[in-house]
């Protein structure tokens, strides 16, 4: 039984990797769809069909976590494709967030995709991909949004590590770096303040930053960057001195 697990699979980017993987990767027997609503996940089943295994849990709650790992352990599938895609951000000052929200970021962005990866790695053999959705702001620091940012960093670097460690085993790890995407993520990262007015612009379409993120990942590539102005963006961010970068992005805020 080959296998590709979708975590986040509920909503914007992660459901259009489970559409993806129905719909073109035919050589994938199941796709285990993981998230907390479970009305959510059957929608996805009665969408593709039988080919989809809702699987609600919480991927902060160390128990959810741990009914993942014995069903690995029970079922022993081949995971062919590991897709990260649950993460949530909340806008605001580090100081100005309520401690809780921030620790949910670190909770899911971090840990559970740290957990999660590290539980399905034994099942995954050699062709195996990992798709690992980190974000354009892993590139720099990002105030107003600086712990999101900082949780996207990780992401970026773990994947890039682990990359280089499973290059041997024939695995590879794609890190997706989009701009802002349309999706319901936004619902929550306005909870306390809202998105500046420029990212409406930047907007992307989900099902068009997944399809590339899935051409980037069958061509193995290291890292997905959907759209010229964030690929030039990413350049800058590179090139520039991130201390310069800062102060142009507090000046910009005043003017919002
Ligand atoms: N949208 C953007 O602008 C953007 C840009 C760059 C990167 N990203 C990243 O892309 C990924 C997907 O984001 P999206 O835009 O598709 O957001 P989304 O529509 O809000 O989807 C987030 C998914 O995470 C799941 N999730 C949240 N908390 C969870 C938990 N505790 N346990 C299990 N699942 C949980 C949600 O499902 P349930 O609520 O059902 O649990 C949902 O399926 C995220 O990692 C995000 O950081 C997003």
């Amino acid at each position: 039984m080959r296998i590709a697990i979708v975590t986040g699979a509920s909503s914007g980017m992660g459901s259009e990797f489970v559409r993806e993987i129905v719909k073109v990767h035919r050589e994938i027997d199941e796709v285990w769809a993981l998230a907390r609503h479970r009305d959510k996940l059957l929608e996805l089943v009665k969408k593709y069909g039988i080919k989809v295994r809702p699987m609600p849990v919480d991927l902060t709650d160390e128990k959810d976590i741990n009914f993942l790992k014995q069903t690995l352990a029970a079922e022993n599938p081949s995971v062919s494709l590991l897709v990260n895609s649950a993460g949530l951000g909340i806008i605001g000052n580090i100081a100005e967030v309520p401690i809780e929200d921030t620790l949910s970021m670190i909770d899911l962005n971090i840990r559970a995709l740290t957990e999660v990866t590290v539980s399905v790695l034994p099942f995954m053999k050699r062709g195996g991909r990992i798709v690992n959705l980190a974000s354009s702001a892993a590139f720099m620091p990002q105030t107003g949004f600086g712990v999101y940012a900082a949780s996207k960093s990780y992401v970026l670097s773990f994947s890039r590590a682990l990359g280089m460690e499973l290059r041997p085993r024939g695995i590879s790890v794609t890190s997706v770096c989009p701009g802002p995407v349309k999706t319901a993520f936004f619902n929550t990262a306005e909870k306390h303040r809202k998105s500046p007015a420029w990212k409406e612009r930047f907007m992307a379409d989900p099902r068009a930053v997944v399809h590339l993120a899935m051409k980037d990942a069958y061509n193995r590539r290291e890292l997905s960057v959907y759209s010229p102005s964030m690929k030039a963006g990413a350049v800058l961010m590179k090139i520039l001195p991130h201390s310069f970068l800062l102060n142009v992005m507090q000046a910009f805020k005043t003017i919002w």
